[in-house]
């Protein structure tokens, strides 16, 4: 489907060529001041310049022949007004907006069909890499935002039919799997061991062979060389290592499937570093035959300075001195293994902002090195961090790194207090199983609504608060137009275009300012998705849902939707619902966040 602005622009335009104005400056745009306008002409005081004329004078021009514009027989504006200095201010008529948005309700992919795509220039494909999970440790707090603000790019890629492919790329290489498969080995736990057990061993090996002063504990030095070995017959393709690494890889996978599925997030593929191991190697070699890598003080390194820099920007480590390889080469590598197997547009790196140099390194290597073909944009989302309540990076009470199973526990133990606060009559079969959808919801939503590149402050108790920017309040909206649907009997709510037609034809709804604004704020949903999409920003259309509820929960406290006898109003007003339904829906399966049947 068209976009009704667009459509609305193309008539504008007919009637300015129509007049012989130039028809360059014929489009509205959204009123800064929504108690005195919807939309604006704006463009007035460019066309006053042109024919050297007063802009009030051409703003009244342009009012007289647009006032009576219309589309299929519907007038376009219930009110055209030029105003000082040389505005036309607009009010689009409701007989126009609810016309379009029954249109928009009853298609199943609410107009963002092939011609709203086409329309708008977007690339076919995009690789995705997030998640970004290491073996053999499990998810961290750390893991959520660039998990959750991942899958909800994907997804909203794909409700703009752009194919994704989404990779995890698992940190499965280097020094931590020498640790874990020398503390296995210490342990007499080669044979049978669980993702409990792995939970358990890495940090013991990574104290061995850190140490930590504070406890007064050496760093294990025999142990630590023998990790190193470890690792490197790993890389060698050697046995035992290769069989004890695979057995790691795949418990870790298993479970890690399980955590992401948790989150509603799935990946394509369970990549990781060691998947381009074979790649490296070679690689390098040809960096350093055609010239592009040199040596400096033993190690090769890819020099990345451009003139424009304003920051150090430090050469691109590809190999160290003692010949092994390190993270920005397994990263380019994976960026060769992707061209050659992938055929995307674009790569989007959603990563922790704290790896910016790092990445930007990489991308400006893999381009110098040819790696990608063309101008391919190598777009890293800079994550923000996620800070506890003293505006630190997230801690436990101890200071250790905050297990996510054990957040997603307190937010959903917080959560069931809430449910039976509000709804006394939830059978206490039920409310397990609602409680973990709210928390998710909670802590997604609460991670969402922040842009990326953001840190924020994480508190549980707000992103649980019925009130306010939060996944309770969202849910809560649509679980009171599913409790107003079962009330009258309705059963799942399809719009007929022509019932509302008749609706508002019979003269009887009276379009008040709640339901003016939030049919307003119903066309715009398109234009959301895109904003979203344009500025990697999931928060976009969480704001948007926002404003949306409260526009609807105005008109639920405005109206007597269930007890309204009359039967045109009553179907408007189910038009209403289903229109703030079908959208928030739409938005919460892009955020990926379920919704319960009540709470
Ligand atoms: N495994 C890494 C970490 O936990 C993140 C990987 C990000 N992706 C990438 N292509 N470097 O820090």
């Amino acid at each position: 489907m068209k976009d009704l602005i667009k459509i609305i622009n193309e008539e504008i335009k007919k009637a300015y060529v129509a007049n012989g104005y130039d028809p360059t400056y014929a489009y509205i745009s959204v009123s800064g001041f929504p108690d005195l306008a919807d939309y604006q002409i704006n463009t007035c005081f460019n066309l006053a310049k042109i024919l050297k004329k007063n802009p009030l004078d051409v703003a009244s021009e342009i009012a007289s022949i647009i006032k009576d514009i219309s589309i299929d027989g519907i007038k376009v504006f219930e009110n055209v007004e030029p105003s000082k200095p040389g505005f036309v201010n607009l009010k689009i008529n409701n007989l126009l907006l609810s016309t379009y948005m029954s249109e928009v309700v009853t298609d199943e992919k609410l107009g963002i069909d092939k011609v709203y795509i086409s329309d708008n220039n977007l690339p076919k494909g995009i690789l995705l890499d997030y998640g970004g999970a290491n073996v053999a440790k499990p998810l961290h707090v750390g893991h959520l935002r660039v998990a959750v603000i991942g899958e909800a790019l994907k997804r909203l890629y794909n409700r703009l039919s752009i194919k994704t492919i989404a990779d995890v790329h698992l940190g499965d290489y280097g020094l931590q799997m020498g640790l874990v498969i020398e503390e296995l080995k210490d342990e007499g736990k080669l044979q049978d061991f669980t993702i409990s057990d792995l939970e358990i061993v890495y940090p013991k090996a990574s104290l061995r062979a850190k140490g930590d002063k504070t406890k007064g504990i050496e760093p294990d030095i025999e142990f630590n060389s023998r990790a190193h070995e470890s690792t490197k017959k790993l890389q060698d393709n050697i046995e035992p290592e290769l069989s004890i690494w695979k057995k790691i890889l795949e418990i870790s996978i298993e479970d890690l499937k399980k955590r992401y599925a948790e989150l509603n997030v799935s990946f394509d593929y369970y990549y990781g570093e060691s998947t381009v191991k074979d790649i490296m190697g070679p690689m390098v070699d040809d960096f350093i035959k055609s010239g592009i890598a040199y040596e400096s003080d033993g190690a090769y390194v890819i020099d990345v300075k451009e003139d424009t820099d304003k920051k150090e920007m430090p050469p691109c480590i590809v190999r160290k001195s003692d010949g092994a390889v390190l993270y920005a080469t397994s990263d380019l590598a994976t960026i060769k293994f992707r061209e050659e197997n992938f055929d995307v547009d674009e790569y989007v790196y959603v990563v922790d902002k704290r790896q910016s140099l790092h990445l930007e390194q990489c991308f400006r290597a893999a381009k110098i090195a040819g790696l990608v073909k063309g101008d391919k944009k190598l777009m890293h989302v800079a994550v923000g961090t996620m800070n506890g309540p003293d505006g630190k990076p997230f801690k436990s009470r101890d200071g250790g790194v905050v297990k996510l199973e054990t957040l997603i526990n307190e937010a959903k133990e917080k959560a069931k207090v809430a449910l039976k606060e509000n709804d006394r009559s939830i059978d206490e079969s039920d409310i397990e199983k609602i409680a973990k959808i709210i928390a998710i919801a909670a802590l997604k939503y609460g991670d969402l609504s922040n842009s990326p590149t953001r840190d924020y402050n994480f508190s549980i108790d707000k992103f649980l608060s019925f009130q306010g920017n939060t996944g309770p309040y969202i849910l809560y909206t649509l679980v009171r137009i599913k409790s107003i649907y079962e009330k009258m009997s309705l059963g799942n709510v399809s719009t007929k275009k022509d019932v509302v037609v008749r609706s508002i034809q019979s003269g009887k709804v009276s379009f008040d300012s709640v339901i003016h604004k939030l049919l307003l704020k119903a066309i715009r949903y398109k234009d959301i998705l895109l904003e979203a999409y344009k500025s990697y920003d999931p928060s976009v259309i969480c704001k948007y849902i926002y404003e949306l509820s409260n526009d609807f929960n105005s008109f639920y406290h405005e109206h007597s939707i269930i007890n309204e006898s009359d039967s045109e109003k009553k179907s408007f007003y189910i038009f209403i619902l289903d229109i703030v339904d079908k959208i928030v829906r739409d938005a919460l399966s892009i955020l990926a966040i379920d919704v319960p049947d009540r709470m």
